[in-house]
This record gives C-alpha cells, sequence and structure tokens, in this order.
C-alpha cells in the first residue's frame, strides 16, 4: 500500500517505542516523514537506517523552537498532512498523591499536556489552510479508568483527552480531524520505569492476557490519520485488548 505518497508526516516523540514503529509504517507506505524528538542519538540513527527523512531535536514544552521546527518543516517539503503526538513521559508509578512530588505532577503535566496544547497550536494554521490535515495524540486507558499510583500520568491524559474532544470540534468543519488514541500496556522502553508490581496489575487488567505490540498500534494509527477517515474526529480510539468498556 502507499497510502501516504505526497504526504508530509510530523511524528513527535517518535525516536522509539510506538512513534518509532509508526514512522516506519508511514514511511514505507510512501510518506515523507520528520521526527521531532529529545533522544538526539535515537535520532541520529533513524537518519542512518534511512527510516525517515528528516529528523529535529525539539522539547515538546518548547513552544518557540516547535514553531520555529514546523516552519523549517514547511519550507522544506511545502505542506503538511499528518501530527502525531507521541511525546510522553510515566513519572511516578507507585506512588499515592500524599506522596507524589509537585514538581514531578508538574513536570507530567508539561509535558504531556502543555505539549499536546503547543503542538496542535503549531500545527494548525498550515493543516486549516490546506483545508486537509489529520492530527492524533497518543492518550492512555489510564486516563479513562485512572490508575493508582500515577496520578500525574493520569490527570495528563485525561486532561489530553479533553483535548482532544474540545479541539476535534472546533475544527470540524475544516478537512482536518483531531483525535486520541487510548492503549492499554504496550510493550515499549516506556515499560521498563514502569514499578513491576504496576505492570502485572495493569496486564491482569487485559482480557487477552498480553501486552499489545507497537505494531499493533501502527496499524490502527496510519487508518486514522489516512484519508479514508473521513468521518472521525474529536474520539478516542480503544487499542486495549478487550480491556476498555467504554
Ligand atoms: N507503552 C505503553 O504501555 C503506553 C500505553 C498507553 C499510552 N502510551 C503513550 O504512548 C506514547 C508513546 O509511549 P511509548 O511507550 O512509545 O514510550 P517511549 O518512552 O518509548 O517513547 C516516548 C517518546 O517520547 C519522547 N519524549 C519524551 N519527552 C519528550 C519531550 N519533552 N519532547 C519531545 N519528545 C519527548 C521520548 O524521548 C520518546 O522517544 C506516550 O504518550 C505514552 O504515554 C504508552
Amino acid at each position: 500500500m502507499r497510502r501516504f505518497e505526497n504526504q508530509v508526516a510530523i511524528i513527535i516523540g517518535g525516536a522509539r517505542g510506538i512513534g518509532h514503529a509508526i514512522a516506519e509504517r508511514i514511511t514505507k507506505e510512501g510518506g515523507i516523514v520528520c521526527v521531532l524528538d529529545v533522544l538526539q542519538s535515537e535520532l541520529d540513527e533513524l537518519i542512518k537506517e534511512k527510516i525517515v527523512q528528516n529528523v529535529f531535536v525539539v522539547d515538546i514544552t518548547n513552544e518557540v523552537l516547535l514553531n520555529e521546527t514546523i516552519q523549517n518543516i514547511l519550507e522544506l517539503h511545502g505542506r503538511l498532512d499528518i501530527l502525531i503526538n507521541s511525546a510522553g513521559i510515566v513519572g511516578p508509578t507507585a506512588t499515592k498523591i500524599e506522596y507524589y512530588s509537585s514538581l514531578d505532577f508538574q513536570k507530567i503535566i508539561n509535558i504531556n499536556l502543555n505539549g499536546a496544547f503547543n503542538i496542535t497550536k503549531a500545527v494548525l494554521p498550515q493543516m486549516v489552510q490546506q483545508n486537509y490535515g489529520r492530527i492524533l495524540h497518543i492518550a492512555s486507558i489510564g486516563g479513562k479508568e485512572g490508575n493508582p499510583g500515577m496520578v500525574g500520568y493520569t490527570a495528563s491524559k485525561a486532561g489530553l483527552m479533553g483535548l482532544v474532544k474540545g479541539v476535534g470540534k472546533e475544527y470540524a468543519d475544516t478537512g482536518v480531524t483531531v483525535n486520541g488514541l487510548a492503549p492499554a500496556v504496550i510493550a515499549t522502553p516506556m515499560n521498563k520505569d514502569t514499578d513491576p508490581e504496576m505492570l502485572k496489575y495493569m496486564t491482569s487488567k487485559i482480557p487477552m492476557g498480553r501486552l499489545g505490540t507497537v505494531e499493533e498500534v501502527a496499524s490502527l494509527v496510519c487508518w486514522i490519520v489516512s484519508k479514508e477517515a473521513t468521518f472521525n474526529t474529536g474520539f478516542i480510539f480503544d487499542i486495549s485488548g478487550g480491556r476498555a468498556t467504554f
């Protein structure tokens, strides 16, 4: 399939994990992929392995640098069809709110939620001008259900889902769709930071009894950001092995 021929995609948080798998798949399907991330050596590897076209070291919390980078990409490629936001951190995973530091809370909200606000704002003007765009944020089932011991993560992802629902409606008549995806546990480097008991608890809640794979996530994401997905916006898609009930 060459679903993304002549399309330009930005993947923020695409240096590894879920974003990396999506970057690979969009490139394989003919897209021009630009990855933004904070991990310099992983980004270098993407270029060395010819997995993507351009990489930029950018922190999603740096609004000024983000805007400059989007302008650079527009100068290079002239258009912007897809934004996938896979940037995120998990923060503390076994800490009740009484012991959860304000600094940890502010840090995770800043990356997972304020960052999503920054990047969405940065790409929308071009997409609206083109009368076409696909924005997808990776949220989490934790934001729907609440994971105990992870108040920062849960709150940031719940906020992100609110952002998707509101902004999706704001731009519903522009040709730009704004959606979210709420995965249950997916096997990625992020989970190495998760408390083993918490990981066991989260996996036990998945009726299929296993972790999801990045390839499974990339497969669904690529449909959501394709030209075929014309009547979906402001929605949180599921990929949870049967865990989600709403
Ligand atoms: N892996 C899971 O089980 C799971 C489940 C649900 C949701 N998610 C979400 O999916 C997304 C991707 O997670 P993953 O598992 O691939 O994790 P990951 O840690 O492998 O990848 C996250 C990427 O985001 C980048 N990143 C972190 N902070 C950044 C910042 N300030 N600016 C720019 N980039 C930054 C990292 O460098 C990394 O490349 C995250 O938002 C995560 O919360 C993951």
